[in-house]
């Protein structure tokens, strides 16, 4: 079975077709749920992102239930000690905000952190709150015999912080892509060097999850509704070089100016100690340019 379906994309409907999967064989996933953003009376931006097959509105209530369901059985097909990516955002109805934690905390994943995406888009000139810039990454895992902590990132991962600053994708044939840069990042930082893996986006649209993993050198799957942007995603993949200055200039954000038996050896170990560094310096023991942010 996993051979079939190792690089491939299946059409059809993401929790029918996740329940056919063997269990504990997937080390690790990233996608983009449809948001059940509602598609009528909902202002410009919303009628702008219309799916090719599916409507984007259910009742609040069944939308979080299927969520549940699908995160479960992407739970039990995912390896202990694996990870999922789940990017979503806070969305309000008649009023009233709906944070992706209400359902997330009902699944059998343990959510190890929330990350911010700031889409680093332009403001709007009215609104009734803040204009919303930013969407949620939630960095889902499946403990190894109840530790929940886990493995540590290695340094030139952690080194980046809990905010993403990357714009949305905008040379897209599909109406709701995320940007390539933000499945490299997450499978780079916890597959790291690792030689083999299989990676999964259970709503992948255009393929952009499973752009990244054929970079890489991993397996992917991918599962999508829509024959349309199922032909796209295989269209990408194929040309996938075409994309991989992006992957190129991910990856180098990936960096550790200094190792900590570095840091150490030089006494470095706080950079907002200012009177650490004034001393450091007054010894020659670093240049004014030194940079403190490991
Ligand atoms: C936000 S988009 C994902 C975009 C993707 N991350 C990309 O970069 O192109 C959500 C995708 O889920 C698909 N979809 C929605 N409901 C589905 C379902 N029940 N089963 C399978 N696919 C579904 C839609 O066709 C759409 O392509």
């Amino acid at each position: 079975m996993q051979n079939k379906i190792s690089n491939s994309i299946i059409k059809g409907d993401t929790l029918e077709e996740l329940k056919q999967f063997p269990n504990n064989f997937i080390d690790m996933g990233v996608t983009s749920p449809p948001y059940n953003k509602g598609e009528k009376n909902n202002g410009w931006l919303v009628k702008n992102v219309l799916y090719d097959k599916i409507c984007d509105k259910k009742d609040e209530t069944i939308y979080q239930d299927d969520q549940i369901k699908v995160l479960d059985e992407l739970y039990r097909i995912t390896k202990d000690g694996g990870s999922f990516f789940y990017n979503h955002k806070i969305r309000w109805n008649k009023g009233k905000l709906i944070h992706p934690i209400e359902w997330l905390k009902k699944t059998k994943w343990c959510i190890r952190q929330e990350i911010i995406w700031d889409r680093a888009i332009a403001g709007n000139i009215r609104g009734w709150r803040f204009w919303q810039v930013e969407e949620r990454i939630y960095w889902l895992y499946k403990a190894i015999d109840n530790n929940f902590i886990g493995e540590e990132l290695k340094s030139k991962h952690s080194l980046l912080t809990s905010i993403w600053r990357f714009s949305p994708e905008k040379n897209s044939l599909h109406p709701a892509p995320f940007p390539l840069q933000l499945p490299i990042r997450c499978i780079y930082s916890v597959m790291d060097d690792k030689k083999n893996g299989i990676i999964i986006d259970p709503y992948c649209g255009s393929g952009t999850t499973l752009v990244a993993s054929k970079m890489f050198g991993y397996s992917y799957i991918g599962i999508d509704i829509s024959q349309n942007y199922i032909d796209i995603a295989k269209n990408r993949i194929e040309n996938y070089k075409n994309e991989i200055k992006i992957f190129d200039e991910e990856k180098n954000k990936h960096i550790v100016k200094k190792t900590f038996k570095e840091r150490k050896e030089k006494g470095i170990y706080n950079h907002h100690d200012k009177n650490r560094r004034q001393e450091l310096k007054n010894n020659n023991k670093i240049n004014n340019n030194e940079n403190f942010l490991f």
